[in-house]
């Protein structure tokens, strides 16, 4: 089931975060793989202001989604799920979730960015609706975003913006 994270969710949703960067280095992308999950400080702020969201399978959380609110639509910044839990559809429900909530806030729609070329992001987000933003169709909030990503070093590989 999916529920709002609570405070103890929180080292665990490092823990996935962590599994989840692993087959990254599978496709030369270990720097992924060894980025850092999200600091408990980070995860906080967002389970404080009721924008993280877990799969439990009633022994704790296997997927997570963290949202903000950019540019008057929900932002999804991050979405990932347990190797030993994916493709048994987490990631899309969880997406459908936060669409939910984006919806009930009276937001537009959903955008992340990811990377153009990883079979499980941009593909697989294309699978769920979300069309590629060109460059001069990026709001200032999401220009922002890919500004802090291209400092983190994220841009190694091909990224993209997408809108549903
Ligand atoms: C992206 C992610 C959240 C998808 O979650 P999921 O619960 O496995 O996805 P769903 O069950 O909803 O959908 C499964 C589809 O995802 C894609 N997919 C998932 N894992 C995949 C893999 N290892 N290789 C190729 N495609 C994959 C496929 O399109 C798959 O469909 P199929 O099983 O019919 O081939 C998950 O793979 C993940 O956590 N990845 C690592 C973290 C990440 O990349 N986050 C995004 C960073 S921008």
């Amino acid at each position: 089931m999916i529920r709002l994270a609570v405070v103890e969710d929180l080292p665990v949703l490092q823990d996935i975060e962590r599994a989840a960067g692993e087959p990254f280095r599978a496709l030369g992308m270990a720097a992924i793989a060894d980025d850092d999950p999200p600091s408990l400080a980070d995860l906080a702020a967002y389970q404080n202001d009721g924008r993280a969201w877990v799969c439990d399978d009633g022994g704790g959380p296997v997927a997570y989604l963290l949202a903000e609110v950019v540019d008057g639509h929900g932002h999804i910044e991050q979405v990932s799920v347990h190797p030993d839990h994916a493709r048994q559809g987490l990631g899309r429900r969880l997406i459908e979730h936060a669409a939910d909530w984006a919806a009930r806030k009276g937001l537009a729609g959903l955008t992340l960015t990811t990377y153009a070329e990883v079979p499980w992001n941009a593909p697989y987000y294309s699978r769920l609706g979300f069309v590629t933003l060109g460059e001069q169709d990026l709001t200032e909030g999401l220009r922002a975003i890919r500004a802090q990503e291209i400092a983190r070093g994220l841009n190694a590989w091909p990224r993209v913006t997408m809108r549903r």
